[in-house]
């Protein structure tokens, strides 16, 4: 299978590609290197400079022979898009309509698309199931729930076959060290705990220690990179045997709290990280888990990469030596 991975220069497109190459798939890269990396291209990929929103491109790449494509490109910081809806109307959901009209012109029938937790919204029970009412509370959810819908439809008049998989909190890398880049500027809270780790920054702000959890901070269901990657070259197979399109959480039911990650982190790596206690950020559930037992169904997906010394671990190879 040719598979035209789009984002796949990012955080989580190059552990993608690298799941897939692993799996014997040919793979072509296309990224805008905005915040992506040529770092973090393997050489058995083939790799094209383009962007979402640049409809001829993504034709042109898709003619290739592409069998079906991985959409990861999108823009993802949740604060961001509540002050900047315009960027993210642009990016993730014209861009997602211009993939799929050139999926339509190329005759292109399988997608893969990156989803978030975040179109749930306020839990209303714990763990969520796929089938919890969505309420996203962030322009970002918006973006990728209305992604979906565009998606059914799609398949509805257009039979392009999808699997939106539902991220939970992506943290950790490549156990190999074969993807080499960081994030810049990160906005998600491992990143931060291993900047403050080395000094990079001052301390960590945990933003609020009042929640009705069991030590106060919000509780995150994270799910290892690696477990993603694989995710994905599973649904691919799923669709080239003949799946139906699906919306599937990764997650792994269980939570752990910003304060379990700190100390998890400090045991681990010998050092401190500095910290202190910072007012509530608006919009943060106390806990969100995903209950990730319909992707173990339909795909035979399992996390297998996500206990904390694993994500803790991988994370810190990438920081220790900066
Ligand atoms: C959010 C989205 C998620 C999205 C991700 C991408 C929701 C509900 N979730 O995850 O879907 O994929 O962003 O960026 O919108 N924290 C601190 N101090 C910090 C940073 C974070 O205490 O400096 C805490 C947060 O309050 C939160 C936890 O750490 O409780 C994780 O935060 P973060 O890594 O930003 O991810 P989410 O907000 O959970």
């Amino acid at each position: 299978m040719h598979i035209l991975v789009i984002g796949g220069a990012g955080y989580i497109g190059s552990h993608v590609v690298k799941a897939l190459l692993k799996r014997n798939m040919e793979v072509t890269v296309l990224d805008n290197l905005s915040t992506g990396t040529k770092l973090n291209l393997f050489p058995q990929a083939n790799f094209i400079e383009g962007d979402i929103l640049n409809y001829d491109q993504i034709l042109t790449a898709l003619k290739q022979n592409v069998d079906g494509i991985v959409l990861l490109a999108g823009k993802k910081a949740v604060g961001e898009s509540m002050e900047n809806p315009m960027k993210y109307a642009l990016n993730n959901i014209n861009g997602v309509i211009n993939v799929l009209n050139a999926m339509v012109e190329a005759n292109v029938k399988k997608a893969i698309f990156s989803s978030s937790a975040a179109v749930y919204g306020m839990p209303q029970y714990l763990p969520l199931d796929e089938e919890h009412p969505v309420n996203p509370m962030s322009f970002y959810g918006f973006t990728k729930l209305e992604t979906e819908r565009f998606l059914k439809w799609y398949d509805q008049l257009k039979g392009i076959k999808f699997v939106s998989l539902r991220y939970f909190n992506a943290v950790g890398y490549d156990e190999a060290g074969d993807v080499k880049g960081l994030e810049e500027n990160p906005q998600n809270l491992l990143p931060i705990v291993m900047e403050a780790a080395i000094g990079k920054r001052e301390k960590l702000k945990i933003f609020g220690n009042d929640y009705p959890t069991r030590d106060g901070t919000c509780i995150r269901d994270y799910i290892h990179v690696t477990d993603l990657g694989s995710a994905h070259a599973l649904a691919l197979e799923y669709l080239d045997n003949g799946g139906e399109s699906q919306i599937l959480n990764l997650g792994t039911s269980i939570g752990s709290s910003v304060l379990e990650m700190v100390n998890k982190t400090e045991e681990i790596i010998g050092k401190k990280i500095p910290y202190e206690f910072a007012p509530r950020r608006a919009g943060d559930p106390a806990e969100l888990t995903a209950k990730a037992d319909k992707a173990k169904e339909v795909l035979g997906w399992e996390a297998t990469h996500s206990d904390l010394e694993n994500i803790i671990s991988s994370t810190w190879n990438m920081y220790k030596n900066l």
